[in-house]
């Protein structure tokens, strides 16, 4: 078992671990780790009935007031995630905010919003995509688009954090066996897909969590502003 860290704040004995996409498939095997370790887990979901705090994920004021609403945060995993398919022509400038809201601008609202009451010691890890590397080849130009910027703020803020011995990084997954890794294709494509990975076959969402948890804990006290793919070699 890889142990998460537990920052010095005084009193605190548990990690306390804010986490979003908790209902999909990355996100839940994470959270699985994460009760494992003996970490608080602080959900916050876009829909209701999952437990947690629920927020739009459009709407910045509700995200800080959901996670004003949880209190002081050790470390933050966000794992949450929109897949849209389609060519520019089907995706008008309205759909095109609600991507980059929803996946890009959350994840900066939130962080705006926990930062502040982390310690050094914290650490934070998104869920990005190898759509950052050059283009999905499921997702429109809206998804792709929304990676790369999660990889871009994860090499500015390392810079920023540094000095605070907050450690931000992210993985990029690139074929996950679970609903949105197979979303757009068919079975034939699917297996195409695999036969291209050099481990051929596609990362169990486990594969994904164990990184997660790698990031948050002390063996990788040294490594933050990095984007990590997570591929099976491709
Ligand atoms: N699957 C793959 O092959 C693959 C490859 C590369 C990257 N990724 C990335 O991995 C992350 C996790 O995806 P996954 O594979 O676990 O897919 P998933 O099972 O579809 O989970 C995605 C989760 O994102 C949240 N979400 C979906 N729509 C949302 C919306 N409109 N507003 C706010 N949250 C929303 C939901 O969590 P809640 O219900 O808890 O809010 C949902 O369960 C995503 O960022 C995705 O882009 C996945």
């Amino acid at each position: 078992m890889i142990e998460i860290s537990v920052p010095g704040r005084a009193g605190s004995a548990r990690a306390r671990v804010l986490l979003t996409g908790a209902g999909g498939s990355i996100g839940e095997a994470v959270r699985s780790r994460l009760v494992e370790d003996g970490a608080e887990v602080l959900v916050l979901t876009h829909l209701p009935g999952q437990g947690g705090a629920v927020a739009d994920f459009a709407d910045d004021d509700a995200l800080a007031a959901a996670v004003a609403g949880f209190g002081p945060i050790d470390h933050v995993v966000l794992a949450h995630g929109l897949l849209e398919q389609g060519p520019m022509a089907d995706v008008p400038p309205k759909r095109w905010r609600r991507m980059i809201d929803v996946n890009l601008n959350s994840v900066y609202a939130i962080l705006h919003a926990a930062v502040p009451s982390m310690v050094a010691g914290g650490s934070v890890v998104i869920v990005s995509s190898t759509a950052a590397l050059d283009r999905s080849p499921g997702g429109g130009p809206h998804y792709t688009v929304s990676k790369w910027g999660l990889n871009g703020l994860v090499r500015h803020l390392s810079a920023e954090f540094g000095g605070l011995g907050i450690r931000i990084n992210g993985i990029m997954p690139c074929l996950v066996d679970n609903p949105m890794g197979r979303a757009f294709m068919t079975a034939e494509e699917y297996e195409f897909w695999v036969s291209q990975v050099p481990m051929k076959r596609a990362a169990e969402p486990d594969e994904i969590a164990k990184v997660a948890m790698f990031l948050l804990s002390d063996a990788a006290s040294y490594v933050t502003g990095a984007n990590i793919p997570v591929t099976g070699g491709r």
